[in-house]
């Protein structure tokens, strides 16, 4: 889990600094919104990509599964994020329309670098 620095005055402000609570260079931001209620994402891991996930909105329960452990867990509070860092499968589940979850991602864009298919992540490992 990753905690960003959180400020609290009359709102909440968390900050994620990269060198600080950030352990890589940030090459991408993207965000998720609206999920159509019941929906399942995710659903792959990433060859060589490092994420940390936050849902700053809302709620998921996320699966994790590194070949081994298989664990769930919950994001209840916008400043802690969830590690993705690479070989991780993961899915999200159980979010609702008002659900936001923001990516900050090591690398840019490519589809190349996805595992889509459960048999072959697990060929990966080992
Ligand atoms: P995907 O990462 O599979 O979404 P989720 O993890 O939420 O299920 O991405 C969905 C689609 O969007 C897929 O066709 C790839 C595309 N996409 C991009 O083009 N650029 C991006 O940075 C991301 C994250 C996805």
């Amino acid at each position: 889990m990753v905690e960003l620095l959180r400020i609290e005055d009359d709102a909440s402000l968390c900050v994620a600094e990269v060198g600080n609570q950030i352990p890589f260079e940030i090459k991408r931001v993207y965000y998720l919104l609206k999920p159509k209620p019941g929906e399942l994402r995710g659903s792959h891991a990433h060859r060589e990509t490092d994420q940390i996930l936050f849902c700053i909105q809302g709620t998921v329960k996320m699966v994790l599964d590194d070949g081994k452990t298989r664990e769930e867990v919950c994001l209840p509070e916008a400043h802690i994020g969830v590690r993705l860092p690479p070989m991780m499968w993961h899915e999200m589940h159980d979010m609702t329309k008002e659900t936001v979850l923001l990516v900050l991602a090591s690398k840019e864009y490519a589809e190349s670098d996805y595992i889509r298919d459960y048999e072959e992540f697990k060929n990966c490992l080992f």
